[in-house]
């Protein structure tokens, strides 16, 4: 199959489906790569570079949409591309289905088959292919650098000679993909940053990359992701009403506000209004990645960066990712390749498309004639349900009960297994010499110290704990060595082998542990 990319025609969009490097990748595939002149030029890919990759450069767009059986493509296409798409031909782009409903339409008369990027489901194998994901991390780090960009003091608080500077305070609202893009830069450098979502569930991630869960003093059974496939759902007034007058309460305190909040197929939630912008200090900036779909913030012109009367810059720009083109082309082609991965299957460079495959299918919303729009649920979930158990509220006196229950029959089956263990003991030391037993009571006392320590440790700490007392219980080695000289051939064995097994014990323990360590260091 021939994979052609053309250039991207809409105003201001510097980003390429294909690059280079993935072009690489789906040769590999058996496909050959076509693209139209200067196609990545904004983005920082040359045709020479497309050259050297073994990709043919065309001159013409026309030229492009005659040549290729597959268009791989970033934004929906305009009337004048959608003219150009042939039936049996294969279209990759984002391509929203509801607000591009004509030309969903239009192309599956045609015959041709569309796949919509922003379509692919949320579920674990499909994580490679998802372009929003991408798209989402990228906008959500760039909000971040755009809001430093027009903020006037540091992020990260510091004292000099020249005075102290308090370090700038962050609130992220909504904790999805670009809220935790957003969290990681802002506290990576140095800001306090507070997060707030929706889904309660998403509180330990946001804890766990640096941040504050702004918590409500409101008891809503908020639903969590699994029952609306990662997403959102629609807030009670109520709970709304609680999560405004705590937004009210923090906006003086903020320097930097960074909106990300979305429903899927909603207009985005009016989260920060005009009240709260006005309560800012001067040179506070807000930045609401919601702007295409109405902004999450009361005063934001989208596309636009506009400032207040009192000071405050509010940015609104629907394009962060087209402003890191490199980096936004490179992950989005990835995505790309990765989904042509999935539709070539037999590595013969021909496709097979699959209906019966989720992610295809989910993404595909047009094919042979017919409007595949909107798909059905995806087989597997994108975040398994938590099972719900139902909640019995005990009385102060079944606690009791409970508790004494409990403790009774710990005790009892530990007053067992030591009864036990104190017949065999016994058992034991009527056949074996007393020099035996001597040694096989410290073995016996050893085990169980060993057991009663490392069971009471939790288990993240396990790996470094063990190094240490890996280490500690690997004095077994100086016995060995001690034995090693017995003279007897049987002794000599095990003593070696004991020295060897306890050099594992030891070497090991701290290569896992400073394996483990690396992961947490900045290179
Ligand atoms: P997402 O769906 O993963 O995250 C949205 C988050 O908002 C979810 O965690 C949801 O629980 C939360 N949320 C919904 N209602 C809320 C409420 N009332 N209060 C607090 N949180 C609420 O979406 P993703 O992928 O992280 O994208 C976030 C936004 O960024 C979207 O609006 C998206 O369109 C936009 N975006 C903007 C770009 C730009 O250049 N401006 C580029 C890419 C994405």
């Amino acid at each position: 199959m021939k994979i052609g990319t053309p250039k991207e025609l809409f105003d201001g969009e510097s980003r390429v489906a294909m690059t280079p490097a993935s072009a690489l990748e789906l040769q590999k595939l058996g496909h050959d790569c076509v693209i139209e002149t200067k196609a990545g030029d904004a983005a920082g890919f040359s045709d020479k570079s497309y050259k050297d990759a073994g990709v043919e450069v065309v001159k013409t767009a026309a030229a492009l949409w005659k040549a290729a059986d597959v268009i791989a493509k970033v934004r929906v296409p305009d009337e004048g591309e959608m003219k150009r798409l042939r039936a049996d031909q294969t279209l990759i782009s984002f391509f929203s289905p509801v607000a591009d409903d004509d030309k969903m339409k239009s192309a599956a008369k045609k015959g041709a088959t569309v796949v919509a990027m922003e379509m692919i489901p949320r579920i674990s194998r499909a994580q490679k292919m998802d372009a929003l994901s991408s798209m989402a991390n990228i906008a959500g780090y760039r909000a971040v650098i755009e809001a430093g960009n027009h903020f006037p003091r540091f992020f990260t608080g510091q004292i000099t000679a020249a005075g102290k500077v308090p370090p700038a305070k962050v609130l992220v609202v909504g904790a999805g993909v670009a809220g935790l893009a957003a969290i990681g830069t802002a506290t990576s450098l140095g800001a306090i940053t507070y997060a707030f979502d929706v889904r309660p569930e998403v509180a330990e991630q946001v804890e766990s990359m640096g941040a504050q869960f702004v918590f409500l003093d409101f008891d809503e059974d908020q639903k969590d992701g699994s029952e609306t496939g990662g997403y959102a759902a629609v807030s009670s007034p109520e709970f709304a009403a609680a999560q405004l007058a705590k937004f009210r309460e923090i906006a003086p305190d903020m320097d930097i506000v960074i909106t990300t909040a979305l429903i899927p197929n909603r207009a985005a939630p009016e989260l920060w209004t005009e009240d709260m912008v006005k309560a800012m200090k001067p040179g506070s900036v807000i930045v609401d990645l919601a702007a295409e779909k109405g902004g999450n913030c009361k005063l934001t012109v989208m596309d636009e960066k506009i400032v207040t009367e009192n000071g405050v810059t509010i940015i609104g720009y629907t394009d962060f990712p087209s402003r890191m083109a490199a980096q936004s082309s490179t992950l989005y082609a990835t995505n790309v390749r990765h989904l042509l991965t999935d539709l070539t299957p037999d590595k013969d460079g021909k496709i097979n498309h699959n209906m019966e495959d989720d992610v295809i299918r989910g993404a595909t919303i047009a094919h042979a004639s017919a409007v595949t729009f909107p798909p059905p649920p995806p087989k597997i979930q994108a975040i398994a349900a938590k099972p719900k158990a139902p909640v019995v509220e005990l009385t102060p006196e079944q606690k009791r009960a409970n508790e004494v229950a409990a403790f009774k029959a710990q005790t009892k089956s530990q007053v067992i297994l030591l009864s036990v263990g104190a017949l065999l003991l016994l058992a034991v030391g009527l056949v074996a010499p007393a020099s035996f037993m001597q040694h096989f009571i410290v073995f016996v006392l050893a085990v169980f110290v060993g057991f009663q320590v490392i069971w009471g440790v939790a288990h993240s700490l396990h790996t470094p704990l063990m190094a240490v007392t890996n280490a500690i219980s690997s004095i077994i080695i100086l016995g060995a060595l001690m034995q090693i000289g017995s003279g007897s051939f049987i002794v000599v064995v095990l003593a070696a082998l004991a020295v060897f097994m306890t050099g594992i014990n030891i070497f090991g323990g701290f290569l896992v542990t400073r394996r483990m360590l690396a992961m947490f260091q900045k290179s």
